[in-house]
Order: C-alpha cells, then structure tokens, then sequence
C-alpha cells in the first residue's frame, strides 16, 4: 500500500514527506495504523548525521502509537483493533536476556534493528516506482501514516488513552519513569536530585513521586522548566550551576543525595550525579545520550566509599509487559502525561517539530498522523 512518510534522504538535510510503499506484514509482523508520534532527541541526532551508527535513507520516527490493522502469520499477541504503542526496546520473552529476567535488553531482534530491517534481514518500505528498499527505523519507523513491526516491538495498552498521549510512553517518558521506579527504584522517604527537566527528566521526578520519595530535587537551567517539575513533584526546584554538588551536600548533613538522576546527556552533569549520591548506598542513574566519543570520569573513592552508578536503556522497562501497566496509571490519574504534549503537528511539519526542539521550545511536539 501507499502512504506518507518522512523520510531522512540525507544526513543534515531536512526530512522529505513523500509517497512511500509500505509492503504487508510477513510472519510475526504487524501491520499498524498509526495515529501519533514523539518527536525525540534520537530521531533528530540520526537526522543529523553525528550518530555514527545512524544510515540513510531510512523514515524515522520511535515514540508512535497507533491501532493494528493486520496482522502476519503466528502473530498471538496482537489483534486487529488493538491499540499499540510502539517499542524500540523489543521485548521477545525467549531470548537468553529476555528469560534472564535481569534486564530489558532483548537480543533476539538487535542485530538487524539496528541495520534498518525488520528481524528476517529486509524491509517492508520501498520508493514508489523503482521499487528501491528504504530502511526502518529503530525498529519502528513511525514519522508515517502506518508502519509494519515486529510483534516484539508492540505494547498493547488500554483504548482508553489518547493515542497523542499514549505515544510518549514509547521513549521519553517511559525512560525517565522506570529510570526512578525499576532501574534504580527509588525507596520510601527517598532525598531524590534529578538532573534536567526534558522529557526523561520530567518522568524521573513523577516516577520519584509516584516511589513516594521524601524529597525531590530537580535540576535545570530554565525556570520555565523547574515550574513544570514542581507540576509533576518535585520539592524543590534549582537552578543549574557549579556548585550543585556542594549544595546537594549541605541540605543532606554532607551525605549526599539517596537517589540521583541525569537526564542531560552532558558528562559533566553526569558527573556531578555521580557526587551528589550518597556516601554508603546512594545510586546514580545515567540517562542521557553523551556525545560520540565524550567519556564520564569518575574518582574512584566515589564508588570505594559505597556508591553505585547505574545507566539506563528505556529505563529498565520491559517494554510489552511494563509499558500497558504505566499507561494505566496514567489513566489512574496517577501521572499527568497529557501536560508533556506541547504541541500536535501534522506530519508535513515534521521539520517544524525539529526546530521547536532545537529552540526548547515545549516539552514534545507530536505529529497527529489520523
Ligand atoms: N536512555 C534512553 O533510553 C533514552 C531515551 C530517551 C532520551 N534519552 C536521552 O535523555 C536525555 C534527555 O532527554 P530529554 O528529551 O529530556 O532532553 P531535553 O533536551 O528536553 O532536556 C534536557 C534538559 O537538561 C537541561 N540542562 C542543560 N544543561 C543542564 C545542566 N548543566 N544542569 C541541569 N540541567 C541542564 C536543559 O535545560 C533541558 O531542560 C538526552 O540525552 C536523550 O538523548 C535517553
Ligand atoms: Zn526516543
Ligand atoms: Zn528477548
């Protein structure tokens, strides 16, 4: 069939919305009409060319949400009509990670994800006319009208939530969420920093509050930012600076902080999460994307004297098993998901959404796709 997708054509260059071929799914693929999509921080790095494992051309696109509308051969765990989130962390259930039960890394559909093809090494998308293969996305591929996925990268959640809502569950917010309420599960009483109040930021202090933390700090440069924060939970509010560290020791009797958070992607602030948690059990837990190359230093006394550094893909979350139940949460009233949604965009205006992110201008812009 044919649709509308936006398709990155060259590093650096804006997106082309385009006509593109969408084949049918094959066996354990799914066919899905999407109805949203997130812009995020991954799409634009790729679309800028810096990522070194980025390819073009490929439709991008990883936040999306969306109802199935067919389904390929053995494909159980989705229907026609069911309302799914897309997942670029895949959740298989039978791989040597996924049966570990310690992580959320699933191996089974990495390899070829991360080449640009679904998982028997070949793509559904191709150019009208020559019929040339374009490449998937993460897996997902969601800057478009409808997508083909595995089965493995499909939440199913309730019908009950906006689909423009339910789409941030698939990066952003979930990673910031499970980062505070699985990765490193923020306990009881919790003194909690989190560094940056993006997307992912925002999600570690709801997920604090949500652990029930005794004090959320948050971090940021931008006071329009840190009035959101305070919105989804955090206690206190501070404004970046170099003596954040020594500030997060004086309010903790020299201790340092039970919990903290980086959702900055600089290694300087990932560094300065690593300080301010506390001496004899506090947890860091790193978020954000560094820049190629860029390397976090750490004193070794740091770790000696009891601290732990964790990192976090999608925060920890088992995607097709923790995603529906974080989304009934949000309908439980627990998590204001609604008030992330800055701005509803058509697909054409997809460049339009990369320059509102480049500017910080709201929180995420979704593309309404239906
Ligand atoms: N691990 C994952 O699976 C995953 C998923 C999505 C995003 N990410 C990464 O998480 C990071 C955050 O994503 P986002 O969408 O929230 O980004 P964002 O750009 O919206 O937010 C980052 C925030 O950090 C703030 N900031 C900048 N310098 C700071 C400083 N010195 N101290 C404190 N705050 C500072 C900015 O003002 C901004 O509000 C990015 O690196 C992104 O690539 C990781
Ligand atoms: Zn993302
Ligand atoms: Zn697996």
């Amino acid at each position: 069939m044919e649709i509308k997708a936006a398709v990155l054509e060259e590093f650096g260059q804006p997106l082309r919305v385009q006509t593109v071929d969408l084949a049918p799914p094959k066996a354990g693929e799914v066919l899905v009409r999407l109805h949203a999509c997130g812009i995020c921080h991954t799409d634009m790095y790729t679309a800028s060319g810096v990522d070194p494992s980025g390819y073009a051309s490929c439709v991008l696109g990883h936040e999306g949400a969306g109802v199935v509308e067919a389904v390929g051969e053995g494909v159980t765990s989705v229907a026609v009509g069911d309302h799914v989130v897309t997942c670029f962390s895949p959740q298989c259930g039978e791989c040597v990670n996924c049966r570990s039960g310690r992580t959320n890394i699933c191996v089974a559909i990495r390899e070829q994800q991360n080449l640009g093809y679904l998982p028997d090494g070949t793509a559904r998308l191709s150019r009208v006319g020559d019929g040339d293969p374009l490449r998937h996305f993460m897996g997902c591929s969601t800057f478009a009208e409808a997508t083909v996925v595995s089965e493995y990268s499909l939440a199913r959640v309730s019908p009950e939530a906006p689909l423009a809502t339910a789409a941030l569950f698939a990066c952003g917010l979930t990673t910031g969420l499970g980062a505070a309420m699985y990765r490193a599960p923020v306990f009881e009483g919790a003194t909690v920093v989190v560094f940056g109040a993006g997307m992912v930021g925002l999600g570690a202090v709801a997920g604090a509050r949500l652990q029930n933390a005794g004090r959320i700090i948050c971090v940021d440069l931008s006071e329009d930012r840190l009035a959101l924060a305070r919105h989804h939970g955090a206690t206190d509010t501070w404004v970046a600076g170099e003596n954040t560290v020594e500030r997060v020791l004086e309010e903790t009797s020299g201790y340092g902080a039970d919990f903290t958070f980086e959702a900055t992607g600089l290694v300087g602030v990932m560094a300065q999460a690593v300080e301010s948690a506390r001496m004899g059990w506090g947890t860091c837990c790193v978020t954000g994307v560094a820049g190629k190359g860029e390397t976090l230093d750490i004193i070794p006394r740091y770790l000696i004297t009891g601290r732990t550094v964790v990192g976090a893909s999608f925060g920890g979350v088992k995607s097709r098993e923790q995603v529906p139940q974080l989304v009934d949460r949000y309908l439980a009233g627990d998590i204001d998901a609604d008030a992330f949604v800055s701005h509803r965009l058509s697909l054409e205006a997809i460049n339009k959404g990369f320059d509102l992110m480049h500017h910080q201008d709201g929180i995420r812009s979704v593309l309404e796709l239906a």
